[in-house]
């Protein structure tokens, strides 16, 4: 019974109709723009639990980063340095946070058409120093000749929501969105609590900068399915 009740706050405080503003706001920054960058805008019903249990996360739980998927997974110290932990579902708050990505994932299918098929996401914690050189999450031949280039990913969409309550600029660690190779200045966004930047995975170079402080973050991509017959992906 009070399970029900709490249920229904929930609801009442943080129900359908803000989704959906903010899905309508991503979605017409994607078609002008190609990214969104949508600065504490995520509920706090959402959030404050994905940093109360970032938080309780024994250091054992997340393991160094790597690029690539499968065999062609490399740990690189040159190219990035921060620790990560992918997200199961397991605890309530990050099942919830399924829950939403399922909802945008639909929305933008219904909107843009854009065909996306799964979500993985992992949280991250950049200890102060660390960072990820600018790189891409996924690239043009990856859909096309997926043998030609096997540290492919079918990734579409790049989304990164920050856990960092009380973010200030001396803090550094802000992601750099370039909005392609020629461009060297970039957009600083940087990662307060509850900040969501969601971009096509393809088109934009990236970068995380050093921080001061512990840097708490989740990253997450919506995938097409590119399964052939002799071959799923993604992997179930
Ligand atoms: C990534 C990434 C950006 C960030 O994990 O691929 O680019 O701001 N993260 O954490
Ligand atoms: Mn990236």
């Amino acid at each position: 019974m009070s399970n029900a009740v709490e249920i229904n706050a929930w609801r009442l405080s943080d129900g359908d109709d803000s989704d959906t503003t903010l899905f309508a706001r991503i979605a017409a920054d994607l078609t002008r723009h190609g990214y969104s960058i949508r600065p504490a805008s995520m509920p706090a019903s959402l959030v404050d639990p994905l940093h109360a249990h970032v938080q309780s996360m024994n250091e054992t739980q997340f393991r160094a980063a790597g690029i690539g998927r499968g065999e062609n997974f490399v740990r690189s110290q040159f190219v990035r340095t921060d620790e990560i932990c992918w997200i199961d579902g397991s605890s309530p708050a990050g099942e919830a946070w399924l829950q939403w990505a399922q909802k945008l994932r639909l929305y933008l299918n219904e909107k843009l058409l854009l065909g996306l098929f799964s979500f993985e996401s992992h949280f991250s914690h950049y200890a102060p120093g660390d960072y990820y050189k600018r790189h891409r999450d996924a690239f043009k031949s990856d859909a096309l000749d997926r043998r030609a280039q096997p540290a492919d990913s079918n990734r579409v969409l790049s989304l990164i929501l920050y856990l960092n309550p009380g973010w200030s600029a001396r803090d550094g660690g802000e992601l750099v969105l370039y909005k392609d190779d020629a461009d060297v200045n970039g957009t600083k966004v940087t990662p307060l609590m509850g900040t969501l930047v969601i971009f096509l995975s393809e088109e934009f170079p990236h970068e995380v900068l050093p921080a001061a402080r512990d840097r708490y973050a989740i990253a997450g991509w919506y995938r097409v399915n590119s399964s052939s017959a002799d071959r799923v992906d993604p992997p179930r």
